[in-house]
C-alpha cells in the first residue's frame, strides 16, 4: 500500500486541524521572534490584522471579473494610482496589480518584447543586459519567452557597472535593468546613468523597484542621507516592479508593474477570441486573480498612509544602524553603503559562510551569498526591537568560527 497521502473519507472537525496545523507550525522559523530577515515582512500584528481581515472579506471575489467585481477593479486602480503617485510617473502612466515580483518582472519583460516587435524588431534572439545583481525572475522570463539575458559583472562598489554595460550592447539588446535596490546586497544602482544608456541606444530600461518600491520615497522623507534618483522622475525609465507584499506590508500574492506610458502598457495584456467563450481579456499572465491579496493591499495601503510607512521606516533605519555598527564591531565588512533596508556583509578574515550555518542551525533565518561571501538581511520594522538578540547569536557565532569550533558543513550555498 503506497504511502501517499489520501483524501479522509470524512471531514474532520476545524479546531482539531487548526490545531494541528499549529503544531506543524512549530517548527517553522519564529518569524514572530524576528528570527527571519528573509520571506517575511513583519510591521507589527495591527498591520497583519487589516491585511488578514480584508484578505477574508474579498476571499471569494475574483479579480478576473471587473464587470462582477467593480469593488475589486475600484481597489485596484487605486492602489496602481498609489503607487505611480509614490514613483513619480507621468500622467500618461499605467500599471496592473500582480501575484509577486517575479510575475510584474515577467510581465515588463513581455511588454518590452512585444512593444519592440511591433516598433524596433530585432534580427535575432532579444537580449536584456543586467547586471550581475539583479533576481533570477529575469532569466525565468527570458527563457521563458525567448529572451536571453547577459549578465554583467557589477562594479568594484557592488552597483552595476554602467561602461561595462555599455559594452555588452549588441544590436539585439532590447532592454537594460537597473535596481532600486538589489536583492543581494540592497545597493541602488546608478539609474540616472543607465537612464541615460538606454536613451542614447533607444532601449528600455526596467528599474526593478521589488524591494523598494513601497519603502524608498519614507526612507527617503526620513533620513538624513537622501537617495539617489531612482524612479520615473528619470527620464528613460520605461518601467518599474514594485512588490507589496514586500515593504507594502500587503498578503503575499500582490505587487505592482509600472510603465511610463499606457502605449507600453498595452503589450502586456493578452486578447483572445478563437475558442466557445469569445473575447476573452486577461491583463497579466494568471487568469482568476484572488480579491483578497487585491483588497488586503489597498487596505493596508489606506491603514498605514504616509505617516505609517514612515513610522516603520524609521524602525528599518534604527534597525540597520544597530546592525551596520554591530558588524563594524565584530570585525565584519558590510558591502557598500545601504541607504535602505537590505544589509550584506562579509569577513575578510574568516569563514562568514561558516557564520551563516551557524545562525542557521540556531533557528535565525538571514540569506547567505556566494561572489562574494556574506550574509544578507531584509530589514523588518519588528526587527528593530530583536536586532540585539540577533547581533548576540551572530557574536556567539563569529566567536564559534574564529576559535574553531564551527567548521563549514556545505560546500554551495542556496536560496530556497
Ligand atoms: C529585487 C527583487 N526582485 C524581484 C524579486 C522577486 O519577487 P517575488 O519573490 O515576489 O516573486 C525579489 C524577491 O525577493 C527581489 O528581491
Amino acid at each position: 500500500m503506497s504511502e501517499r497521502m489520501q483524501l479522509p473519507k470524512a471531514g474532520q472537525d476545524w479546531p482539531a486541524l487548526r490545531e494541528e496545523m499549529q503544531a506543524r507550525a512549530s517548527n517553522d522559523v519564529q518569524w514572530r521572534d524576528g528570527k527571519a530577515s528573509v520571506y517575511v515582512f513583519h510591521s507589527g500584528d495591527d498591520v497583519m490584522q487589516v491585511a488578514h481581515d480584508a484578505y477574508g472579506m474579498f476571499i471569494a471575489e475574483n479579480g478576473l471579473g471587473p464587470a462582477a467585481f467593480p469593488s475589486l477593479k475600484r481597489m485596484e486602480q487605486e492602489v496602481v494610482d498609489i503607487a505611480l503617485s509614490l514613483q513619480q510617473a507621468p500622467d500618461n502612466a499605467s500599471g496592473s496589480m500582480t501575484a509577486g515580483g517575479t510575475e510584474s518582472i515577467m510581465l515588463a519583460i513581455k511588454s518590452c518584447r512585444d512593444y519592440n516587435l511591433s516598433h524596433k524588431p530585432v534580427a535575432g534572439v532579444p537580449e536584456i543586459v543586467a547586471p550581475f545583481s539583479v533576481h533570477p525572475a529575469f532569466d525565468k522570463g527570458a527563457h521563458l519567452m525567448g529572451l536571453k539575458v547577459v549578465r554583467v559583472a557589477c562594479a568594484e562598489n557592488l552597483q552595476a557597472d554602467v561602461e561595462a554595460m555599455r559594452a555588452a550592447i549588441t544590436p539585439n539588446t532590447i532592454m537594460l535593468v537597473g535596481s532600486a535596490p538589489c536583492f543581494p546586497y540592497g545597493l541602488i544602482d546608478p539609474i540616472e546613468e543607465l537612464a541615460e544608456l538606454a536613451l542614447e541606444y533607444d532601449l528600455w530600461l526596467h528599474v526593478d523597484a521589488c524591494v523598494g518600491g513601497y519603502i524608498n520615497p519614507f526612507i527617503d522623507a526620513v533620513s538624513e542621507d537622501k537617495l539617489e534618483a531612482y524612479n520615473f522622475s528619470i527620464d528613460g525609465v520605461s518601467s518599474m516592479s514594485l512588490d507589496l507584499h514586500k515593504y507594502g506590508y500587503a498578503a503575499k500574492g500582490a505587487s505592482t508593474v509600472l510603465y511610463r506610458d499606457k502605449a507600453l502598457r498595452d503589450a502586456q495584456v493578452f486578447h483572445f477570441t478563437d475558442w466557445p467563450c469569445g473575447h476573452m481579456y486577461t491583463p497579466t499572465f494568471a487568469g482568476t486573480r484572488p480579491g483578497g491579496a487585491i483588497a488586503a493591499a489597498w487596505a493596508v495601503l489606506h491603514y498605514l498612509g504616509e505617516e505609517g510607512y514612515q513610522q516603520r521606516a524609521r524602525c528599518i533605519l534604527e534597525a540597520r544602524q544597530m546592525l551596520t555598527k554591530g558588524c563594524e564591531g565584530l570585525g565584519l565588512k558590510v558591502f557598500g553603503q545601504p541607504k535602505v533596508s537590505i544589509v550584506a556583509f562579509g569577513w575578510e578574515n574568516d569563514d562568514i559562510l561558516a557564520v551563516g550555518e551557524g545562525l542557521y542551525a540556531d533557528g535565525w533565518f538571514s540569506s547567505r551569498l556566494q561572489n562574494p561571501a556574506g550574509i544578507q538581511l531584509m530589514i523588518s520594522p519588528e526587527h528593530s526591537k530583536t536586532m540585539p538578540n540577533y547581533l548576540k547569536v551572530l557574536e556567539k557565532n563569529v566567536e564559534d568560527v574564529k576559535e574553531g569550533r564551527r567548521k563549514r558543513k556545505t560546500k554551495g550555498i542556496s536560496y530556497s
